[in-house]
Order: structure tokens, then sequence, then C-alpha cells
């Protein structure tokens, strides 16, 4: 069976002292996971996690990354850098992006691009709204959004971990049904298939209230590998049980 991945993206918290308590217990806890473990964190914390980290087998993401190598973007953060700090998978066209920084699914395209040249590793996030749910147009918005990443990246696709992210989940507490989550996996499978011979090796991950109590059942789904993990990452107790319904 392909080993499960549990990524945990703390968003906009944390501070050193609350970093340094929840690493502590998390490496403590995971130190024998059968799972693939990540922490997406703030680009502040990359060196203290860094760390923190050092001889764990926790690997360390970002939130997001440039479509540039270098140059004139303010504010922007280069797959280079996050390189140097050890950064090994960058969250990219997280819905919070696409809706409050006006991510486009062509620039999503252009960041997984870039990461993938820079030897870091995209994990590229789709999902409908609810809205977009509610007028049965799931299929055509996530297989549109995947489509610009596939269309940019060839058969380099193959390389890319995929997240399954319905907004309306995120922070709701309105958890995808695992029929409904695995639904939209398969299609999403599908697609894959399609652009890439060794699409059955590609993670794909569910993210939207994943929590201790639901994780068991949607990562028992066939086309679920894994979760990106919001709320319940930031609290060890919580993050580790969702790594241990993973094993
Ligand atoms: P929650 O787990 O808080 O719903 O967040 C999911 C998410 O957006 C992970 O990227």
């Amino acid at each position: 069976m392909k080993k499960k991945l549990i990524v945990g993206n703390w968003k906009m918290n944390g501070s050193l002292a609350a970093n340094q308590a929840l690493l502590d217990g998390l490496t403590a806890g995971a130190a024998t996971a059968a799972c693939g473990v990540a922490v997406c964190v703030p680009a502040p914390y990359w060196s203290q996690v860094q760390a923190l980290l050092a001889s764990s087998a926790i690997f360390l993401g970002a939130q997001d990354v440039s479509q540039h190598a270098s140059g004139a973007y303010t504010g922007e953060l280069s797959p280079g850098m996050l390189k140097e700090f050890g950064v090994r998978y960058a969250i990219v066209g997280h819905s919070e992006r696409r809706q409050y920084h006006g991510e486009t699914d062509e620039v999503v395209a252009a960041k997984t691009q870039c990461a993938l040249a820079n030897g870091v590793t995209p994990i590229v996030c789709v999902g409908e709204t609810l809205a977009e749910r509610e007028a049965g147009k799931t299929e055509e918005v996530v297989k549109r959004q995947l489509a610009a990443v596939i269309h940019a990246n060839g058969h380099c696709i193959s390389e890319i971990v995929l997240a399954y992210e319905p907004v309306w989940a995120i922070g709701t507490g309105k958890t995808a049904t695992p029929e409904q989550a695995q639904q939209v996996h398969a299609l999403l499978r599908a697609q894959l298939r399609a652009a890439s011979n060794h699409a059955d090796l590609i993670p794909i991950l569910y993210g939207g209230s994943m929590n201790a109590a639901n994780a068991a059942n949607l990562l028992s789904q066939v086309d679920i590998d894994g979760g990106l993990v919001g709320g319940a990452s930031l609290k060890v107790a919580d993050f580790l049980a969702i790594v241990a319904a993973a094993q």
C-alpha cells in the first residue's frame, strides 16, 4: 500500500514559544510514524522549525512560493530561499491565496512550475466553493484548476502532490463525507492518468475540517492518500491522532 502523507498547514498562526511546544510534542509523538508527516509554517519561522526538526523525520513546508526565481518582486519568496532552509514542500494555490490574493489558475500553474524546476515539491490545491457545488459545477471547477497545472507542467506533473480542499469545508467544521471526497479524488485521479503514466503514484490529499474523529474514515478511501490539515494541526494530540489514523 502507498505510504500516506499528513501535512499540517499552520496558516498565519504560531509564535516562537508556541512552535517550540507544538514541535516538541510532534517530534516525540510522531517518531515512529509509518506515514509521511510535514508542517507548512509561516516563513519567519523556517529557520527555527528547521532546527527543531533537524533530527526528526517530519518535513518542513512553506505555505506559498513565487512563480519567479528571483528579482524585483517585493514580498515574494523564491524556491531558492525555501531550499536554503531545508523546505521540502510548498503549498501552491490554496483557496485563501486564490480568494484574498487573486491567484488565478495560470499563476498557480506557474508557481507549480517554478517550484518543480527548483527542487521544491508543490502541494497544489484545488476545490470548489459552496455556490459552485450547489450549482453542480464541482467537477468542472476542479478539472479546470488541475488542467491549467497539467498544461504548464507536462510530464513533470507526476512530481506534484495534489490536494482536494472543498472551500466550503475549510475551517467550517463541515467535512466532505468520505464518499463525497472519494468521488472528487477519483475524477482527479482519472484526469492525472490521462496526463501521466505515473498518476497512481501522485499523492492526492484531502483537506477541509479533517480532525481526529473523521480522519480514519476519510483516509480509508481508495484515492485519498493523506490529509492537508489546518486547525487540527495546531494541537499536538489532534494532529498526532490524524497521523495515527494514517498508519
Ligand atoms: P481546516 O482543517 O482548518 O479546515 O483547514 C483546511 C486547510 O485549509 C488546510 O490547508
